[in-house]
Protein backbone atom coordinates (compact mmCIF):
# COMPACT_ATOMS: atom_id res chain seq x y z
CA UNK A 1 0.00 0.00 0.00
CA UNK A 2 1.24 3.67 -1.13
CA UNK A 3 0.14 5.41 1.68
CA UNK A 4 1.22 5.04 5.09
CA UNK A 5 -2.32 4.39 5.92
CA UNK A 6 -2.41 2.50 9.87
CA UNK A 7 -4.59 -0.57 10.19
CA UNK A 8 -7.01 -1.26 13.06
CA UNK A 9 -9.34 -4.52 13.17
CA UNK A 10 -11.74 -2.39 15.07
CA UNK A 11 -12.70 1.46 15.68
CA UNK A 12 -12.01 0.94 19.05
CA UNK A 13 -8.71 0.33 18.35
CA UNK A 14 -8.24 3.55 16.47
CA UNK A 15 -9.81 5.31 20.01
CA UNK A 16 -7.15 3.45 21.64
CA UNK A 17 -4.06 4.13 19.46
CA UNK A 18 -4.93 7.57 18.20
CA UNK A 19 -6.69 9.26 20.86
CA UNK A 20 -7.66 11.63 17.59
CA UNK A 21 -8.12 15.43 18.42
CA UNK A 22 -8.92 15.56 14.91
CA UNK A 23 -11.45 14.15 12.68
CA UNK A 24 -10.14 10.59 11.02
CA UNK A 25 -11.89 8.58 7.90
CA UNK A 26 -11.98 5.60 8.52
CA UNK A 27 -11.84 3.13 5.20
CA UNK A 28 -13.22 -0.12 5.28
CA UNK A 29 -11.69 -2.31 2.44
CA UNK A 30 -14.10 -5.14 2.51
CA UNK A 31 -17.41 -3.27 2.56
CA UNK A 32 -15.67 -0.89 -0.42
CA UNK A 33 -14.55 -4.06 -2.37
CA UNK A 34 -17.90 -5.80 -2.08
CA UNK A 35 -20.24 -2.71 -3.16
CA UNK A 36 -17.94 -2.22 -6.08
CA UNK A 37 -17.82 -5.70 -6.72
CA UNK A 38 -21.33 -6.10 -6.74
CA UNK A 39 -22.05 -3.00 -8.91
CA UNK A 40 -19.53 -4.26 -11.43
CA UNK A 41 -20.61 -7.78 -11.82
CA UNK A 42 -24.65 -6.70 -12.10
CA UNK A 43 -24.55 -3.23 -14.66
CA UNK A 44 -24.91 -4.79 -17.85
CA UNK A 45 -22.38 -2.46 -19.06
CA UNK A 46 -19.06 -1.19 -18.43
CA UNK A 47 -18.86 0.84 -15.28
CA UNK A 48 -16.08 3.97 -15.09
CA UNK A 49 -15.79 5.69 -11.30
CA UNK A 50 -17.02 9.30 -11.10
CA UNK A 51 -13.59 10.14 -9.69
CA UNK A 52 -15.33 13.88 -8.23
CA UNK A 53 -16.99 11.48 -5.58
CA UNK A 54 -13.70 10.73 -3.08
CA UNK A 55 -10.68 11.22 -4.86
CA UNK A 56 -8.88 10.37 -2.06
CA UNK A 57 -5.89 7.85 -3.66
CA UNK A 58 -6.66 5.21 -1.48
CA UNK A 59 -10.11 5.18 -2.34
CA UNK A 60 -9.16 5.03 -5.68
CA UNK A 61 -6.98 2.41 -5.50
CA UNK A 62 -9.51 0.22 -3.66
CA UNK A 63 -12.32 0.85 -6.37
CA UNK A 64 -9.16 -0.25 -9.10
CA UNK A 65 -8.71 -2.93 -7.54
CA UNK A 66 -11.77 -4.00 -6.33
CA UNK A 67 -12.55 -4.56 -10.43
CA UNK A 68 -12.82 -1.18 -12.48
CA UNK A 69 -10.75 -0.28 -15.46
CA UNK A 70 -12.37 2.69 -16.23
CA UNK A 71 -12.85 6.51 -14.87
CA UNK A 72 -15.03 9.48 -15.53
CA UNK A 73 -12.82 12.62 -14.93
CA UNK A 74 -13.89 16.46 -15.23
CA UNK A 75 -9.97 17.68 -15.32
CA UNK A 76 -6.57 16.90 -16.04
CA UNK A 77 -5.63 16.77 -12.18
CA UNK A 78 -8.29 13.84 -11.88
CA UNK A 79 -6.72 11.77 -14.57
CA UNK A 80 -3.26 12.44 -12.91
CA UNK A 81 -4.17 11.47 -9.79
CA UNK A 82 -5.72 8.27 -11.87
CA UNK A 83 -2.66 7.65 -14.02
CA UNK A 84 -0.24 8.25 -10.95
CA UNK A 85 -2.01 4.93 -9.63
CA UNK A 86 -2.19 2.70 -12.73
CA UNK A 87 -1.10 4.40 -16.01
CA UNK A 88 -3.56 1.50 -17.77
CA UNK A 89 -6.91 3.42 -17.00
CA UNK A 90 -8.99 4.21 -19.44
CA UNK A 91 -10.30 8.07 -18.43
CA UNK A 92 -13.15 9.35 -19.96
CA UNK A 93 -13.71 13.17 -20.20
CA UNK A 94 -16.96 13.52 -19.08
CA UNK A 95 -17.11 17.07 -18.06
CA UNK A 96 -19.20 19.33 -21.03
CA UNK A 97 -17.36 22.91 -20.30
CA UNK A 98 -13.20 22.58 -19.99
CA UNK A 99 -11.11 24.08 -19.37
CA UNK A 100 -8.50 25.73 -22.40
CA UNK A 101 -6.46 23.22 -23.38
CA UNK A 102 -7.71 20.71 -21.18
CA UNK A 103 -8.74 18.72 -24.29
CA UNK A 104 -5.60 18.75 -25.72
CA UNK A 105 -3.72 17.88 -22.95
CA UNK A 106 -5.64 14.68 -21.74
CA UNK A 107 -5.34 13.27 -25.73
CA UNK A 108 -1.73 14.19 -25.62
CA UNK A 109 -0.98 12.92 -21.94
CA UNK A 110 -3.67 10.90 -20.93
CA UNK A 111 -4.37 9.17 -23.79
CA UNK A 112 -8.35 10.12 -23.91
CA UNK A 113 -10.05 9.43 -26.17
CA UNK A 114 -13.74 9.43 -25.01
CA UNK A 115 -15.38 13.18 -24.51
CA UNK A 116 -18.54 14.79 -23.86
CA UNK A 117 -20.64 17.93 -25.22
CA UNK A 118 -23.92 19.35 -24.61
CA UNK A 119 -23.22 22.54 -27.20
CA UNK A 120 -22.17 23.21 -30.34
CA UNK A 121 -19.03 25.39 -29.17
CA UNK A 122 -17.52 22.93 -27.44
CA UNK A 123 -17.78 20.45 -29.73
CA UNK A 124 -16.06 23.22 -32.25
CA UNK A 125 -13.40 23.45 -29.61
CA UNK A 126 -13.25 19.51 -29.13
CA UNK A 127 -12.96 19.15 -33.00
CA UNK A 128 -10.55 22.16 -33.35
CA UNK A 129 -8.16 20.76 -31.12
CA UNK A 130 -8.39 16.39 -31.73
CA UNK A 131 -7.88 14.61 -34.78
CA UNK A 132 -11.04 12.58 -35.62
CA UNK A 133 -10.87 9.45 -36.38
CA UNK A 134 -9.97 7.81 -33.10
CA UNK A 135 -12.05 10.08 -30.63
CA UNK A 136 -15.31 9.41 -29.80
CA UNK A 137 -17.86 12.27 -28.62
CA UNK A 138 -20.26 11.49 -26.37
CA UNK A 139 -23.83 13.91 -26.80
CA UNK A 140 -25.07 14.63 -23.11
CA UNK A 141 -28.59 15.26 -23.04
CA UNK A 142 -30.45 17.03 -20.53
CA UNK A 143 -33.02 14.54 -18.50
CA UNK A 144 -36.11 15.51 -16.49
CA UNK A 145 -36.03 13.77 -12.97
CA UNK A 146 -37.95 15.81 -10.24
CA UNK A 147 -37.02 12.55 -8.36
CA UNK A 148 -33.30 13.13 -7.70
CA UNK A 149 -32.13 14.70 -4.33
CA UNK A 150 -29.79 16.85 -7.07
CA UNK A 151 -30.50 17.68 -10.23
CA UNK A 152 -27.84 17.54 -12.83
CA UNK A 153 -29.74 18.44 -15.90
CA UNK A 154 -30.34 21.98 -14.35
CA UNK A 155 -26.54 22.61 -15.66
CA UNK A 156 -25.48 20.70 -18.04
CA UNK A 157 -27.60 18.35 -21.16
CA UNK A 158 -28.45 19.19 -24.62
CA UNK A 159 -32.29 19.95 -25.30
CA UNK A 160 -34.41 16.79 -27.31
CA UNK A 161 -33.65 19.60 -30.71
CA UNK A 162 -30.10 20.39 -29.82
CA UNK A 163 -29.05 16.33 -29.14
CA UNK A 164 -30.47 15.51 -32.80
CA UNK A 165 -28.29 18.56 -33.98
CA UNK A 166 -25.23 17.71 -32.13
CA UNK A 167 -25.39 14.14 -33.08
CA UNK A 168 -25.64 14.92 -36.79
CA UNK A 169 -22.73 17.62 -36.48
CA UNK A 170 -20.47 14.73 -34.55
CA UNK A 171 -20.81 12.28 -37.02
CA UNK A 172 -20.24 14.65 -40.02
CA UNK A 173 -17.26 15.98 -38.35
CA UNK A 174 -15.75 12.27 -38.38
CA UNK A 175 -16.40 11.68 -34.91
CA UNK A 176 -17.77 8.10 -33.34
CA UNK A 177 -20.90 9.63 -32.05
CA UNK A 178 -22.29 7.76 -28.59
CA UNK A 179 -25.20 9.34 -26.30
CA UNK A 180 -24.82 10.53 -22.82
CA UNK A 181 -27.57 11.05 -19.96
CA UNK A 182 -27.29 11.73 -16.44
CA UNK A 183 -30.51 11.33 -14.08
CA UNK A 184 -28.88 13.37 -11.13
CA UNK A 185 -27.20 12.52 -8.45
CA UNK A 186 -29.06 10.20 -5.81
CA UNK A 187 -31.92 8.27 -7.86
CA UNK A 188 -33.94 6.36 -5.73
CA UNK A 189 -35.55 4.66 -8.54
CA UNK A 190 -34.82 2.90 -11.40
CA UNK A 191 -37.91 4.90 -13.43
CA UNK A 192 -35.42 7.76 -14.58
CA UNK A 193 -33.17 5.77 -16.47
CA UNK A 194 -35.94 4.10 -18.09
CA UNK A 195 -37.57 7.26 -19.25
CA UNK A 196 -34.22 8.50 -20.43
CA UNK A 197 -33.05 5.78 -22.21
CA UNK A 198 -36.87 5.91 -24.12
CA UNK A 199 -35.86 9.34 -24.82
CA UNK A 200 -32.65 8.06 -26.26
CA UNK A 201 -34.45 6.06 -28.71
CA UNK A 202 -36.72 8.79 -29.89
CA UNK A 203 -33.64 11.17 -30.77
CA UNK A 204 -31.55 8.74 -32.57
CA UNK A 205 -34.25 8.17 -34.74
CA UNK A 206 -35.05 11.85 -34.97
CA UNK A 207 -31.08 12.34 -35.94
CA UNK A 208 -30.94 8.78 -38.12
CA UNK A 209 -27.72 8.82 -36.49
CA UNK A 210 -26.21 5.03 -34.95
CA UNK A 211 -24.58 4.85 -32.41
CA UNK A 212 -22.97 1.83 -30.34
CA UNK A 213 -22.75 3.49 -26.60
CA UNK A 214 -24.57 4.79 -24.29
CA UNK A 215 -23.62 6.05 -20.82
CA UNK A 216 -26.55 6.17 -18.62
CA UNK A 217 -24.05 8.41 -16.06
CA UNK A 218 -24.70 8.19 -11.87
CA UNK A 219 -26.70 8.85 -9.90
CA UNK A 220 -26.95 5.19 -8.23
CA UNK A 221 -28.00 5.38 -4.68
CA UNK A 222 -27.10 4.65 -1.33
CA UNK A 223 -28.80 4.49 1.56
CA UNK A 224 -29.11 7.35 3.93
CA UNK A 225 -31.26 7.21 7.04
CA UNK A 226 -34.77 7.83 6.29
CA UNK A 227 -33.64 7.76 2.55
CA UNK A 228 -33.75 4.33 1.32
CA UNK A 229 -34.30 3.26 -2.34
CA UNK A 230 -35.00 0.49 -4.55
CA UNK A 231 -31.84 -2.12 -4.62
CA UNK A 232 -29.04 -1.60 -7.68
CA UNK A 233 -30.22 -4.99 -8.79
CA UNK A 234 -33.51 -3.07 -9.79
CA UNK A 235 -31.85 -0.25 -10.99
CA UNK A 236 -29.75 -2.99 -13.38
CA UNK A 237 -32.51 -5.21 -14.37
CA UNK A 238 -34.71 -2.09 -15.50
CA UNK A 239 -31.96 -0.68 -17.65
CA UNK A 240 -31.10 -4.00 -19.22
CA UNK A 241 -34.76 -4.91 -20.05
CA UNK A 242 -35.11 -1.32 -21.36
CA UNK A 243 -32.49 -1.14 -23.50
CA UNK A 244 -33.56 -4.94 -24.95
CA UNK A 245 -36.80 -3.39 -25.57
CA UNK A 246 -35.46 -0.55 -28.22
CA UNK A 247 -34.56 -1.21 -31.61
CA UNK A 248 -32.00 1.17 -31.85
CA UNK A 249 -30.34 0.77 -28.15
CA UNK A 250 -30.67 -2.93 -28.47
CA UNK A 251 -27.07 -3.69 -29.10
CA UNK A 252 -25.01 -0.63 -27.66
CA UNK A 253 -22.42 -1.05 -25.14
CA UNK A 254 -23.68 0.79 -22.29
CA UNK A 255 -21.07 2.72 -19.83
CA UNK A 256 -22.03 4.31 -16.15
CA UNK A 257 -20.46 6.41 -14.27
CA UNK A 258 -21.05 5.79 -10.35
CA UNK A 259 -19.27 7.94 -7.79
CA UNK A 260 -21.62 7.80 -4.46
CA UNK A 261 -22.78 4.41 -4.92
CA UNK A 262 -19.23 2.56 -5.29
CA UNK A 263 -17.81 4.45 -2.69
CA UNK A 264 -20.39 5.54 0.07
CA UNK A 265 -20.41 2.89 2.47
CA UNK A 266 -17.03 1.91 2.54
CA UNK A 267 -15.81 4.87 4.56
CA UNK A 268 -16.91 6.60 7.67
CA UNK A 269 -15.72 9.83 9.75
CA UNK A 270 -14.64 9.01 13.54
CA UNK A 271 -15.27 12.95 14.94
CA UNK A 272 -15.15 14.44 18.82
CA UNK A 273 -17.10 16.07 20.56
CA UNK A 274 -15.47 19.42 21.89
CA UNK A 275 -18.44 21.05 23.54
CA UNK A 276 -21.74 20.36 24.47
CA UNK A 277 -24.45 23.23 25.93
CA UNK A 278 -27.88 21.31 26.74
CA UNK A 279 -29.09 19.58 23.23
CA UNK A 280 -26.34 21.47 21.54
CA UNK A 281 -23.44 19.04 20.63
CA UNK A 282 -19.93 21.19 18.98
CA UNK A 283 -17.65 18.51 17.17
CA UNK A 284 -14.30 19.00 15.35
CA UNK A 285 -15.83 18.54 11.86
CA UNK A 286 -18.68 20.24 9.94
CA UNK A 287 -20.58 21.60 6.83
CA UNK A 288 -17.05 23.20 5.30
CA UNK A 289 -15.36 20.17 6.42
CA UNK A 290 -16.66 16.77 5.61
CA UNK A 291 -20.20 17.28 5.93
CA UNK A 292 -21.36 19.53 2.74
CA UNK A 293 -24.12 17.20 1.75
CA UNK A 294 -26.71 17.92 4.88
CA UNK A 295 -26.29 21.50 3.46
CA UNK A 296 -26.04 20.98 0.40
CA UNK A 297 -29.52 18.56 0.63
CA UNK A 298 -31.16 21.09 3.31
CA UNK A 299 -31.40 18.25 5.56
CA UNK A 300 -32.68 15.64 3.83
CA UNK A 301 -29.36 13.20 3.67
CA UNK A 302 -28.12 12.68 7.24
CA UNK A 303 -25.62 9.58 8.26
CA UNK A 304 -26.29 7.22 10.63
CA UNK A 305 -24.19 7.18 13.78
CA UNK A 306 -22.93 5.53 16.66
CA UNK A 307 -20.91 7.45 19.98
CA UNK A 308 -18.20 6.11 22.47
CA UNK A 309 -16.71 7.13 25.36
CA UNK A 310 -13.02 5.79 25.03
CA UNK A 311 -13.85 2.50 23.85
CA UNK A 312 -17.04 1.79 25.22
CA UNK A 313 -19.90 2.48 23.37
CA UNK A 314 -22.75 5.39 25.05
CA UNK A 315 -25.69 3.53 24.89
CA UNK A 316 -29.13 4.38 26.40
CA UNK A 317 -32.39 6.37 25.44
CA UNK A 318 -31.35 8.59 22.47
CA UNK A 319 -32.27 12.44 22.35
CA UNK A 320 -32.14 14.68 19.66
CA UNK A 321 -28.87 17.19 18.86
CA UNK A 322 -28.06 20.08 17.31
CA UNK A 323 -25.11 19.73 15.77
CA UNK A 324 -22.36 22.80 14.89
CA UNK A 325 -18.75 22.28 13.36
CA UNK A 326 -15.73 23.66 14.68
CA UNK A 327 -15.85 27.18 12.32
CA UNK A 328 -16.92 30.36 13.92
CA UNK A 329 -19.92 30.96 11.86
CA UNK A 330 -23.21 30.03 12.29
CA UNK A 331 -23.64 27.84 8.57
CA UNK A 332 -21.52 25.75 10.52
CA UNK A 333 -24.77 23.61 11.61
CA UNK A 334 -26.08 20.28 10.39
CA UNK A 335 -29.45 21.06 9.15
CA UNK A 336 -31.37 18.11 10.71
CA UNK A 337 -31.01 17.22 14.25
CA UNK A 338 -28.88 14.24 15.32
CA UNK A 339 -30.30 11.36 17.24
CA UNK A 340 -27.96 10.01 19.88
CA UNK A 341 -27.90 8.56 23.23
CA UNK A 342 -28.19 11.28 26.20
CA UNK A 343 -25.46 10.49 28.51
CA UNK A 344 -23.28 12.16 25.37
CA UNK A 345 -19.91 14.58 27.12
CA UNK A 346 -17.25 16.66 25.60
CA UNK A 347 -14.07 14.41 24.87
CA UNK A 348 -17.01 11.53 23.69
CA UNK A 349 -16.49 10.40 19.90
CA UNK A 350 -18.92 10.04 17.22
CA UNK A 351 -18.39 8.04 14.44
CA UNK A 352 -20.64 8.67 11.32
CA UNK A 353 -21.49 6.07 8.49
CA UNK A 354 -22.28 6.28 4.73
CA UNK A 355 -19.27 8.92 4.13
CA UNK A 356 -17.10 8.29 1.44
CA UNK A 357 -18.98 9.44 -0.53
CA UNK A 358 -19.15 13.78 -1.78
CA UNK A 359 -16.95 14.49 1.77
CA UNK A 360 -13.06 14.99 1.39
CA UNK A 361 -13.90 15.68 -1.83
CA UNK A 362 -15.50 18.81 -0.53
CA UNK A 363 -13.47 20.00 2.29
CA UNK A 364 -12.46 23.40 2.68
CA UNK A 365 -9.37 24.90 4.40
CA UNK A 366 -12.24 27.50 6.18
CA UNK A 367 -10.98 28.74 9.29
CA UNK A 368 -7.87 26.50 9.25
CA UNK A 369 -10.22 23.45 9.56
CA UNK A 370 -8.57 20.75 7.17
CA UNK A 371 -9.47 16.75 7.65
CA UNK A 372 -6.77 14.67 6.58
CA UNK A 373 -6.43 11.67 8.97
CA UNK A 374 -6.66 8.58 7.41
CA UNK A 375 -6.79 4.90 8.66
CA UNK A 376 -8.15 1.33 7.61
CA UNK A 377 -10.37 -0.81 9.57
CA UNK A 378 -9.35 -4.49 8.24
CA UNK A 379 -11.22 -6.81 11.22
CA UNK A 380 -13.13 -9.65 9.57
CA UNK A 381 -16.47 -8.50 11.32
CA UNK A 382 -15.95 -4.49 11.78
CA UNK A 383 -18.63 -2.26 10.33
CA UNK A 384 -19.45 1.30 10.24
CA UNK A 385 -22.43 2.42 11.06
CA UNK A 386 -25.48 1.90 8.72
CA UNK A 387 -29.38 1.75 8.71
CA UNK A 388 -29.16 -1.70 8.39
C1 LIG B 1 -21.06 13.83 -15.13
C2 LIG B 1 -21.25 13.13 -13.84
N1 LIG B 1 -21.11 11.79 -13.82
C3 LIG B 1 -21.22 11.08 -12.69
C4 LIG B 1 -21.51 11.70 -11.49
C5 LIG B 1 -21.56 10.86 -10.27
O1 LIG B 1 -22.79 10.90 -9.67
P1 LIG B 1 -23.10 9.94 -8.45
O2 LIG B 1 -22.05 10.14 -7.44
O3 LIG B 1 -24.45 10.39 -8.01
O4 LIG B 1 -23.12 8.54 -8.99
C6 LIG B 1 -21.69 13.09 -11.45
C7 LIG B 1 -21.98 13.79 -10.20
O5 LIG B 1 -22.02 15.00 -10.11
C8 LIG B 1 -21.55 13.83 -12.66
O6 LIG B 1 -21.68 15.16 -12.70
Amino acid sequence: MPYDTRQYAAISDVITDLNPGEPVYCIYPRLLHNDVRQFVSGFPGRVMYAVKANPDPRIVEHVLTAGVRDVDAASIEEMELVHAIDPTVRCYFMAPVRLRGAVERAYTAHHVRDYVVDHHDELRRVAAELPQQDVTVFVRMATDNPDATYNLSEKFGASHADTVALLREVASLGFEPALAFNTGSLVRRPGAYVDALKHCQKVLEEAGVAVRQVDVGGGFPSDYPGMQSEPWESFFKAIDETRQSLPLLRNVELHAEPGRALIANGMSLLTQVLHRAGNRLFINDGVWGSMVEPMLSKGELRYPSRAFRGTTPVTGADQNYEVFGPTCDSMDRLPAPLPLPCDLAAGDWIEFGTMGAYSLSNRTHFNGFFPDNFVEIVGDTSAPPSIG
